[in-house]
């Protein structure tokens, strides 16, 4: 597919196609990244992710301001809400001043603009420190109008949500496009959903089941195979009649997930489940464990990562070695760790389906935080094709929603 396409059919700029010099270049940017108890970043994916962007616009002479949300203040400003600590980031990043009203709106934030040397960035404070950004308020969005000349998003992680910088802003400014980071994500991901080369396989993991059946649905009219790890497998194996003890298991969705079965063996779909599992009797990292096949679960037994038989059938079925394959995958996406990995005894199944994952032949996307943060301590993150920055919003793209961050984009000019 030629780069770009997809934001051509929706008639959307790209971001080379808007005119930047000496132009007030808003950037819409998803930097809600996770922070520790001290308030330190533990993750810089999605500040990397939008590196890209921000230097275009400097070496375009554009006079750069960036916008973002960090948590969820609901309107309120708390300091553990700061940007401030991007700002050094993003500082130390670009070896640039970076300047940071202490609101994104109003006179502080009018003057720093108004008086913005070249090469100089602005990073306005965060967003949902008013709560006209979750109301979609065109009376919060056109303050920030003022403030700009041209609007970028960036901020895929983002675009699900219909808040003031995302869809009321872009519709105030006519001069308007994406930014490099939504591109590649819209390419890759449309990838998957409008024409994934064969066989396509899809893994998917995490708590609950309730949080993908969208997903699940969309993915079977597309996949050759259907992977399921992590707590939502024990859904699956329960609507299938085993017992799982203690495991957590939505009991309201089996009737759904039976359905999701039965059109999976109608279509042809191979449905992968796990085999054996680590199981522990009480959740601490310390606990002790054992590994159990299907049918031999104790009453008091959880389910906290899959076993050695599961993890061979994985990481075959990634290599094409599963009966019922006739070729390896080409085309994989992956979406949610296969246990509580984020305890390191429990982690051995996500790291083993991270490693596998890396080393397919396969065009490999790798969907939301947890899934991203297995692949990075893996090591194999330069293997992967692309590890998206979007959570819920790789999520809904995938499960073919509308995104109202996208649509608000379409029809500006340079
Ligand atoms: C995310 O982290 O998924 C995005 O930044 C959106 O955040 P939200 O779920 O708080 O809207």
């Amino acid at each position: 597919m030629e780069p770009g396409a997809i934001l051509k059919e929706l008639n959307i700029r790209t971001l080379k196609e808007l005119s930047l010099a000496n132009r007030r270049v808003l950037v819409r940017a998803d930097f809600n990244v996770p922070m520790d108890a001290e308030g330190r970043i533990t993750d810089d994916t999605r500040l990397r992710g939008t590196l890209p962007t921000i230097e275009f616009v400097r070496k375009a002479e554009g006079r750069l301001i960036l916008a973002s949300h960090l948590g969820r203040p609901k309107g309120k400003k708390s300091p553990k809400d700061s940007l401030e600590v991007v700002g050094r980031w993003l500082a130390e990043a670009l070896s640039s001043d970076v300047l940071v009203p202490d609101d994104c709106i109003g006179d502080a934030a009018a003057h720093l603009v108004q008086n913005q040397r070249p090469g100089q960035v602005i990073l306005l404070e965060n967003l949902r420190h008013h709560a006209g950004e979750e109301e979609n308020s065109e009376d919060f969005a056109r303050k920030l109008a003022d403030l700009c000349d041209v609007y970028v998003n960036d901020a895929f992680g983002t675009v699900h949500r219909a808040h003031g910088s995302v869809v009321a802003l872009p519709r105030l400014v006519p001069s308007r496009g994406a930014g490099l980071l939504l591109e590649r994500e819209v390419e890759m991901l449309s990838r998957l959903v409008q024409s994934p080369d064969q066989p396509y396989f899809a893994l998917l993991g995490g708590a609950k089941v309730s949080d993908k059946i969208e997903v699940i649905e969309s993915l079977i009219p597309l996949v050759s195979g259907l992977v399921i790890g992590g707590a939502m497998a024990c859904t699956f194996l329960a609507a299938q009649g085993h017992d799982l003890g203690k495991s957590k298991v939505e009991k309201d969705h089996e009737g759904l997930v039976r359905h999701l079965l039965k059109r999976c063996a109608e279509r042809g779909v191979l449905v992968l489940l796990p085999l054996d599992h680590v199981v522990v009797k009480a959740l601490t990292p310390a606990a002790p464990h054992r590994v159990v096949r299907n049918g031999e679960f104790e009453p008091d037994d959880m389910a906290v990562d899959i076993g050695p038989a599961t993890i061979e059938l994985f990481t075959n079925a990634l290599a094409g070695r599963v009966p019922g394959q006739t070729t390896a995958p080409r085309t994989v996406l992956w979406n949610g760790p296969m246990g509580v990995f984020e305890m390191d005894a429990f982690a051995t199944g996500t790291t083993a389906v991270a490693r596998a994952v890396g080393q397919s032949a396969a065009v490999s996307v790798i969907g939301g935080g947890d899934s991203a943060a297995a692949i990075k301590k893996a090591g194999v993150t330069p293997l992967v094709t692309h590890v998206s920055t979007g959570g819920g919003a790789s999520l809904e793209f995938l499960s073919g929603r509308s995104m109202p961050g996208i649509q608000a984009l379409r029809g500006g000019r340079r």
